[in-house]
């Protein structure tokens, strides 16, 4: 069984890329909506959470766990491997892509506040960004937005301008999706951003990883598919978009 867990709905952006490879085996999944978002919350309180999601999801027959949030990737995935004997993968803003598609040289980098301040990203952007200009920007109130259901309409395009604009502006022809809620904001960024601009996203990345990891360590049963759904509060958005993928 495959666990997959973010804050909120966000890591269901990733579980369907996942899905496209491995259409015949059995999910859990987490949303720790009830203590949502977790991009400005400390390093500590995140461990806390994950470590309690991780034990549980464990409980439950989890074999493999996706860390579908890249702040609890960064403040989490190296406790979680040092205390549990299972694989985690996990995700992280894919700098490296984005440096070698852009054409201008800038790259617009969005995530939370927590991933880029996190030394993992400072050290993947210090790798792979050397030959280009990187422009940051939390995407404020993006989580917000994605966890209410509103991805589309006039508010969720007032809320996404006030980040992408800044991106734009500095010259940015490509953008990092650097947390797992954004891609589901991808039709609002690209009415703003326009069609020129490259979104990168890195699920499919990462699903593909995931897959080798498991036919590596035996772990692809193919027993059927199933999923259980499971959240820290209310399970309705969940729920609803689960339905959408
Ligand atoms: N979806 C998460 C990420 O990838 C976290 C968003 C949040 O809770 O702030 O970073």
């Amino acid at each position: 069984m495959i666990g997959i867990f973010d804050s909120g709905v966000g890591g269901l952006s990733v579980f369907r890329e996942i899905l496209k490879l491995l259409p015949e085996e059995r999910y859990i999944y987490w949303s720790d909506n009830a203590h949502c978002p977790y991009g400005e919350k400390t390093r500590e309180y995140i461990i806390d959470r994950a470590r309690e999601i991780t034990s549980f999801m464990i409980g439950q027959g989890a074999e493999i766990i996706v860390v579908a949030c890249n702040t609890a990737t960064a403040a989490a995935i190296s406790t979680l491997r040092e205390e549990f004997d299972i694989p985690f993968i996990g995700m992280e803003p894919a700098v490296k892509p984005a440096a070698q598609a852009t054409r201008s040289g800038v790259v617009g980098v969005l995530a939370t506040a927590g991933t880029l301040k996190a030394t993992k990203y400072i050290d993947t952007r210090a790798k792979w960004a050397q030959d280009v200009r990187i422009e940051e920007h939390i995407g404020q109130g993006f989580v917000e937005l994605v966890e209410s259901g509103k991805v589309t309409g006039e508010e969720a395009e007032a809320v996404v301008e006030r980040s992408i604009r800044p991106l734009i502006e500095a010259g940015a022809d490509t953008i990092v999706l650097g947390c797992t809620h954004y891609p589901f904001l991808s039709e609002t960024i690209r009415k703003i951003a326009g069609d020129s601009v490259t979104l990168i996203d890195p699920a499919p990345a990462v699903a593909r990883h995931l897959e080798e990891v498991m036919k590596e360590k035996g772990l692809i049963h193919k027993n059927g598919f199933s999923m259980s759904l499971h959240s820290s509060g209310s399970i309705s958005t969940l729920e609803k978009l689960y339905k959408t993928l």
